[in-house]
């Protein structure tokens, strides 16, 4: 761990090009997306990619729901649930939870109204097996106007464990910081509610290290399930948030910055 946080250290000590809370004006400030018809969108990328930085940022500009399926087994483990008994120790140990408890929360979620427009997965699919019955699930789905759209957020493996080690989160309105990149105004507090943030219980050195394996083993062959189907878009995670966000726009409206196919 302290090598980590000492790469980290040498990391923000020579600046990593993110400004905190700055959006530069682009062309995409100027549409409303909450016109588009948008459809399903579904995020893929390794842990600490940007996955749910970005999820909310494509939720805020086109009006739709961000379903993260992190957030939601983490709700349940909080509550006490049924599913969230189930979920806990498996996700404490990085291990990913089974498809079939997973595909019956995003089965309910999706079913929801305001899905109507389309929403954004993050998180999910995480398996083929995940990803078969998602297409199954949506081609049965009336009112399903646009193919699914996947975006594949790449980021490379240091940069993960500097994100993952360095995340914090807001227990109140979910706003993710990060101690080296994109630190809070006033140090472990969030700049919106002022409430003390937490860092996730699986955010530890050995945890993640089974959650990068279990990514290579069992998520990073849906990249060749949905490229050979033509779907696969790409954006580079490794810059600030801003352009990585306007990458993602482009990607998902089907512009120039959709390549890497
Ligand atoms: P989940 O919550 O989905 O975790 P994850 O996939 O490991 O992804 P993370 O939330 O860690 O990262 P992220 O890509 O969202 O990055 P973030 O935006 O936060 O899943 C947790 C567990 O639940 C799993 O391990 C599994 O057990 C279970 N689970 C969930 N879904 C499942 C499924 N479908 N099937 C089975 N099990 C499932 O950013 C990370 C950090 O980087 C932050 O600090 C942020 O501030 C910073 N950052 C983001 N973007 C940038 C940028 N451009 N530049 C600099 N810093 C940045």
């Amino acid at each position: 761990m302290k090598a980590l946080l000492l790469a980290a250290d040498a990391f923000a000590a020579e600046g990593s090009g993110v400004k905190r809370n700055v959006r530069p004006a682009t062309s995409i400030d100027a549409m409303s997306g909450k016109n588009i018809p948008v459809g399903s969108i579904v995020l893929l990328g390794a842990p600490g990619a940007g996955k749910g930085t970005q999820a909310k940022l494509i939720a805020g500009h086109y009006g739709i729901p961000h379903i993260s399926t992190g957030d939601i087994l983490r709700d349940n483990v909080a509550r006490g649930t049924e599913l969230g008994r189930k979920a806990k120790r498996v996700m404490e140990r990085g291990d990913l939870v089974s498809d079939d408890l997973v595909n019956g929360m995003v089965a309910e979620r999706i079913k929801q109204p305001d899905c109507d427009r389309g929403f954004v997965l993050d998180g999910f699919p995480r398996t083929v097996a995940q990803a078969e019955w998602l297409d199954k699930e949506l081609a049965a789905k009336a009112g399903e106007k646009r193919p699914t759209v996947v975006v594949d957020v790449d980021v490379s493996y240091n940069q993960l464990l500097q994100r993952l080690t360095g995340r914090r989160t807001c227990p109140v309105d979910g706003k993710i910081y990060n101690i080296y990149l994109q630190p809070p105004k006033n140090e472990g507090l969030c700049d919106v509610c002022g409430t003390q943030l937490f860092q996730r219980v699986d955010d530890t050195e050995e945890v993640i290290s089974e959650r990068l394996k279990s990514y290579e083993r069992q998520t990073k062959p849906l990249e060749d399930f949905y490229r050979k189907q033509g779907r696969l878009r790409r954006v580079n995670g490794e810059q600030p948030v801003e352009k990585v966000m306007a990458d993602m726009f482009r990607a998902i409206e089907g512009g120039a910055a959709a390549a890497g196919d």
